[in-house]
């Protein structure tokens, strides 16, 4: 089983998709109802090749079928499952976002139910296969590369709707992570078109702690970080929605926030006159510190060891030898 025909199939069933939505009634009915009352225009749903798969059992299946693509194809592909010597849609009811890579090819597919999720989960994306490789994928990168390289920044956000959202308000230089933790790999992708990456995510807690859990290892693929925090319940698409294109601009460049200073600035909230856990926050920042790449960036880190000992009211030397018993 070779990509070549893993790409085949899945342009096949973009195409197919893409159909459903928009030239059939259940489509239309159904799902692009649902995109264009969350403010989806139909041009940004087809520059991302958004689609929908239908309801019934095998709608895509058959089609396929009848298009002799083979059975091990479909399988590999995850758009479908063998049942009781069936093949079945994986995805029906749902719509399709189809992933790229930097050619343009579609490698896999993010599927959302409609509405509300009650007992299904929101979104199935397809397995691992030869070309879905998940750490290596950061969704909307094909379509914002550009604007990233004339940007000199790429802002990375959580999900699919709000990479196609932002791009509708005229943010294209976005990207999403999948909700998942940041892999080195995802870090070195934004790399090849710049050092500057912000990342946006919900201003809840597990927002926070998602974006966190990204710092050490975006300090030490020498990336310059920034933080921007959604406010309230929403997230970069509702909030974009909310405030509009021009107040989203502004309100991005105005809340950026420098990601090891917000880091401290955290801790040090937490810790409050606690003296150990303050000592702890010491110690976690020297080694955050310690993790900035000293061969590329030796003033970067001189210049975060000024900052965080006066924030920490700390002399500079002192947390200097500390940083340096991490390195
Ligand atoms: P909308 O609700 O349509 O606005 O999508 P969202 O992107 O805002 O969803 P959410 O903030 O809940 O999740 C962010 C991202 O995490 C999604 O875009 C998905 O990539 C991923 N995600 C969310 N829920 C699931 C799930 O149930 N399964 C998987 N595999 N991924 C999910
Ligand atoms: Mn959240
Ligand atoms: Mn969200
Ligand atoms: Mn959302
Ligand atoms: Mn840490």
């Amino acid at each position: 089983l070779s990509a070549d025909s893993l790409y085949i199939v899945n342009s096949f069933a973009q195409k197919f998709f893409a159909t459903q939505l928009f030239e059939t009634e259940e489509g239309t009915q159904i799902a692009e109802s649902y995109l264009t009352e969350r403010g989806f225009s139909k041009e940004t749903l087809q520059k991302f090749q958004v689609g929908y798969n239908p309801q019934a059992r095998s709608t895509l299946a058959q089609a396929a079928l009848n298009q002799q693509y083979s059975q091990d194809v479909l399988l590999k592909s995850g758009l479908v499952t063998l049942r009781n010597d069936e093949l079945v849609d994986n995805y029906r009811g749902r719509i399709i976002f189809p992933i790229h890579n930097n050619s343009g090819k579609i490698i896999g597919f993010g599927a959302r139910v409609i509405g509300k999720a009650d007992k299904a989960p929101k979104y199935i994306n397809t397995p691992e296969n030869e070309i879905y490789v998940k750490s290596k994928i950061l969704y909307g990168l094909y379509f914002a590369r550009l604007a990233i390289d004339k940007a000199d920044e790429c802002l990375l956000v959580e999900g699919y709707t709000d990479v196609v959202s932002l791009a509708q308000a005229g943010v294209e230089n976005v990207v999403a992570s999948g909700g998942t933790s940041l892999t080195v790999d995802q870090l070195r992708l934004i790399k090849k078109y710049t050092n500057n990456l912000t990342i946006i995510y919900d201003g809840d807690a597990a927002g926070i702690k998602a974006a966190l859990r990204g710092l050490d290892m975006a300090l030490e693929e020498s990336l310059n970080v920034k933080l921007v925090l959604i406010p309230d319940k929403e997230d970069p698409d509702s909030y974009v929605r909310l405030v509009g294109a021009t107040a989203f601009k502004d309100f991005v460049a105005d809340n950026k926030k420098d990601f090891i200073l917000f880091q401290l600035e955290v801790m040090l909230k937490e810790a409050g006159n606690d003296i150990t856990k303050k000592n702890d926050v010491v110690n976690h920042i020297a080694e955050t510190i310690s993790k900035i790449n000293k061969a590329e960036d030796f003033s970067k880190q001189q210049e975060y060891i000024r900052q965080c000992a006066g924030m920490l009211k700390l002399d500079e030397g002192g947390l200097t030898n500390l940083v340096n018993k991490f390195i």
